[in-house]
């Protein structure tokens, strides 16, 4: 059975053909043809943590791809009153072809589909967030931002970046795990700048060096957030305080008041540079507002792709699962 926990569950080109999926169903979808590849399946959505964009780009995919959504809040499941992972996870899974879930300590996710009979994709924990970054390599790719040739041809381009350089700037979190992840896949270069005390898990740092060697991904972790500005060719950033991190908020004011986006490091990118954030966004915190609404912003393209990237995944999973109900 074929998981979607992380992007380090898979090679290179098995996430090449995920994106050149996405990229095939999302052109079908703007020409108006149908998409019906998961016509009669059903996703379960257990959602243990709030969401917008993850709720509503995974049922309104599973529904334009022919398919059925459930949504699943944790306020209403017997989950969360206590009823055990194993219980929860297998008896959805005799019941749908494939559940999301979106928790808190990924051994959470890990023990679900541990349990399960169906794939389980992972719609954030607190350490990985690889639907996100699915649907920001998406946005890179359609500006033109480390375009492999297999997929090229789908992508209306001019100027193809080949070795691009992304800037991460803020919390090592589960965005910047998913970076670390994304790019020693994948093979671009990668600059972190998390303060001291925010650097990433250093478990995970470790994996990203370790495929870096077969990619030729380039990795570096500082705490510079100019050193890590100049010259990229896409800036980022998330939020100082993720789901789960509310009591620490003060504190995380005062630590990161440093690590903000704004005009100046902005204009120490290259000059074509994009800037992504997976949002919910705090203006004027890890972001200013002129950057954020900025031209050079991708925010709404970015948002909007997590739609046809999660697509390209639910098609993958299912033919690779060959998914059936019991
Ligand atoms: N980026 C993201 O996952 O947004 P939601 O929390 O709104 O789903
Ligand atoms: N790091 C953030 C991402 C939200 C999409 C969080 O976990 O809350």
């Amino acid at each position: 059975m074929r998981h979607f926990l992380t992007l380090n569950d898979f090679s290179k080109a098995e996430l090449l053909e995920m994106m050149k999926l996405a990229i095939d169903i999302k052109m079908q979808h703007i020409q108006g043809i149908p998409t019906p590849y998961l016509s009669g399946k059903t996703l379960a959505m257990v959602f243990e943590k709030s969401s917008t964009r993850t709720r509503v780009s995974f049922q309104v995919g599973i529904y334009q791809l022919g398919g059925f959504g459930i949504f699943l809040s944790n306020s209403d499941l017997q989950l969360g009153r206590g009823e055990i992972i194993r219980d929860s996870a297998a008896v959805i899974s005799s019941m749908v072809d494939m559940i999301m879930v979106r928790t808190h300590m990924h051994q959470r996710l890990e023990e679900f589909a541990k349990y399960s009979s169906v794939p389980v994709i992972n719609g954030l924990s607190d350490a990985f967030h690889p639907m996100q970054l699915l649907a920001d390599y998406l946005t890179m790719i359609e500006n033109g931002i480390f375009v492999p040739h297999r997929i090229l041809d789908g992508v209306a381009h001019k100027n193809i970046i080949a070795m691009p350089i992304v800037a991460y700037i803020g919390d090592g979190n589960n965005m910047a795990h998913s970076w670390l992840m994304l790019a020693s896949k994948l093979g671009f270069e990668l600059r972190l700048a998390c303060p001291k005390n925010y650097q990433p898990n250093q478990d995970i740092v470790a994996i990203a060096y370790e495929n870096a060697k077969k990619s030729g991904a380039k990795i570096i972790i500082t705490d510079d957030i100019i050193e890590v500005a100049k010259a990229a060719n896409v800036i980022t950033t998330d939020t100082w305080v993720s789901m789960g991190q509310e009591a620490e908020k003060e504190q995380r004011m005062r630590d990161f008041k440093d690590y903000k986006v704004d005009s100046h490091i902005m204009s120490l990118a290259h000059q074509d540079a994009i800037f992504l954030h997976c949002l919910p966004a705090y203006r004027g915190l890890e972001v200013s507002e002129e950057v954020i609404d900025g031209t050079q912003s991708k925010i709404i393209q970015e948002a909007h792709n997590r739609l046809h990237a999660q697509k390209g995944v639910m098609v993958w999973l299912n033919k690779q699962n060959r998914i059936t109900t019991i």
